[in-house]
């Protein structure tokens, strides 16, 4: 039994349940789990885990790829198991933890954390609990659906526990290419230079002697939680394709552009899912996640290939891709999240980063993480690794949110995620602002006039000209800058009655 997915037989005396392994856990240790945005978490132990919280206290520093399913980050920071989380949550149960100061969350760029592990920066990985599809002959781990920081984590952790998933398809090999950079300050490039490119191995290689569980599961992932595209997103679509078309006019791309980036959520999706009745042809893929516009892309054909981190698709979606993989296997490469978002690559490949911002200001920061300045939505995640090295970085959002009592364009985010020197194209319903080339006095006129809600044009409008009473590079009414988010708060609305 097993022999297909266990193929080191040695190996068969490490299997035991969830229970048995969560006994390997102590009080304070850091964990590296596998798993990102809901795509190949591990199943079995963060619920283990939790039941194990119930008979002694467990206070871990968990590390992921990316968001867990399942619930497991809400059921853990319910528990009290999650202490610290990095570098990337969206759970709104562990999101109530994180804003009432009960866990600390560190928000990291998703390229970041593999190499600070490297370098020490961080405290070592104890152990490393990572999803499998198999275990190869020599100990390698076959990832799932997604690669996230697993490679990292089982390279450094004392013990490795593997949770193989009957459910995850054995077709799913070959999906994957691990590769991980030497140590600093003496290694060379990363030899990417195209999309579709493999460089690594196929599994993940880890010393058998550090294997210390295994563990069987058969639940699948979560399925995505992206809503479908809308008539404001639609708008968002028309005018990126717009503006892609001009670009291609302009002799800037050819009509395969560059390779596509496209961040997670509802609104990324839906405007990727505009691309199908776009001219563009032969396009590529470099990002971190793979959504279902994604496979629809690849499917129309408009899509040669794509290259990412995790494949997160919704139920129908998920259903269809791993009933044909054999069809996808030579368009799809999944890598560490290092290497999907990792700023050398992002830059020498020069991709259109298109990302979703909650606010922009009228001289182009973005937030893309704090609601109203101080509370934590999801985290920064890919987003910064693609918006500050990229060809071309674009931040879409709806004009306004909460029915219009929000406007997603203020005189000055409350948080900064993105600076103006990152930010290239902002975009809503109403239009796009091409910031490129432009001082800060000439895009607040641009911003508010193409991308803010009419209703509040002219509260910005009257912003700006008070701001440039002041004078200044960027001029502000320091007073009022952040009068909107305060306003909000009061009354329930930021427009003035
Ligand atoms: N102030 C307060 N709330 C706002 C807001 C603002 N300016 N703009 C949007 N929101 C709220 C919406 O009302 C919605 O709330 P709800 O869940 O209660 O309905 C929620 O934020 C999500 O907004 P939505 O418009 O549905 O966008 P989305 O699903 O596309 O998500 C982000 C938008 C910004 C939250 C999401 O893209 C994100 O977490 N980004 C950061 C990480 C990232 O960019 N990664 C990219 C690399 S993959």
């Amino acid at each position: 039994m097993y022999e297909d997915r266990i193929r080191r037989p040695a190996l068969m005396n490490k299997l035991m349940s969830a229970e048995k392994a969560a006994l390997l856990f102590k009080d304070g240790m850091t964990v590296g789990m596998s798993g990102f945005t809901r795509a190949g978490d591990a199943k079995a132990l963060p619920l283990a885990l939790v039941e194990r919280s119930r008979q002694s206290p467990l206070h871990l520093t968990l590390l992921t790829g990316a968001s867990l399913g399942n619930d497991s980050d809400g059921l853990m920071a319910n528990a009290g198991v999650v202490a610290r989380r990095m570098p990337f949550q969206a759970d709104a149960a562990l999101r109530r933890k994180i804003n009432s100061g009960e866990v600390m969350f560190i928000d990291q760029h998703l390229s970041e954390t593999a190499e600070q592990l490297r370098s020490g920066d961080l405290k070592a990985i104890d152990i490393a609990v990572i999803e499998a599809v198999a275990i190869t002959p020599d100990g390698g781990i076959i990832p799932t659906m997604s690669v996230g920081n697993t490679a990292n984590f089982a390279q450094q952790a004392d013990k490795v526990i593997v949770e193989i998933n009957l459910s995850a398809p054995l077709a799913l090999e070959g999906f994957h290419d691990i590769y991980v950079p030497g140590n600093r300050p003496h290694r060379g490039a990363i030899p990417l230079l195209t999309p579709w490119q493999r460089m690594g191995w196929t599994s993940i290689p880890v010393h058998p002697d550090r294997i210390a569980a295994i563990v069987i599961t058969d639940s699948p992932d979560s399925p995505s939680n992206a809503l479908p595209p809308d008539d404001e997103t639609d708008a968002i679509a028309r005018h990126v394709i717009t503006f892609l078309e001009g670009e291609v006019k302009a002799g800037r791309m050819d009509p395969s552009l560059r390779p596509l980036q496209a961040g997670i959520g509802t609104i990324a999706n839906a405007v990727l899912h505009g691309l199908i009745d776009s001219p563009f042809r032969n396009m590529t893929m470099y990002s971190e996640v793979l959504q279902d516009s994604a496979i629809e892309l690849l499917d129309s054909g408009q899509l040669s290939m794509a290259s990412a981190s995790s494949i997160t698709l919704s139920a129908a979606m998920h259903e269809k891709f791993i009933h044909n993989l054999e069809k996808y296997r030579e368009r799809i490469v999944l890598r560490p999240q290092e290497i999907s978002n990792h700023p050398e690559v992002v830059r020498r490949l020069g991709i259109i980063a298109l990302n979703t911002a909650l606010e922009y200001d009228i001289y182009g920061n973005v937030n893309s993480t704090h609601v109203g300045g101080t509370h934590m939505m999801n985290g920064i995640g890919g987003s910064g690794d693609f918006a500050r090295n990229g060809q071309l970085s674009i931040f879409v959002s709806k004009s306004v949110a909460k029915d219009g009592a929000i406007s997603s364009v203020v005189p000055f985010v409350a948080h900064v995620d993105h600076t103006e020197h990152d930010v290239d194209v902002v975009v809503s319903e109403w239009g796009l602002a091409d910031l490129r080339g432009l001082a800060p006095r000439e895009r607040a006129p641009l911003i508010i006039e193409n991308c803010a809600h009419p209703d509040y044009r002219p509260q910005l409008r009257a912003y700006f000209e008070e701001a440039k009473q002041g004078g200044g590079q960027t001029p502000h009414v320091l007073e009022k800058a952040l009068s909107w988010h305060a306003r909000y708060k009061r009354e329930g609305s930021m427009l003035v009655k």
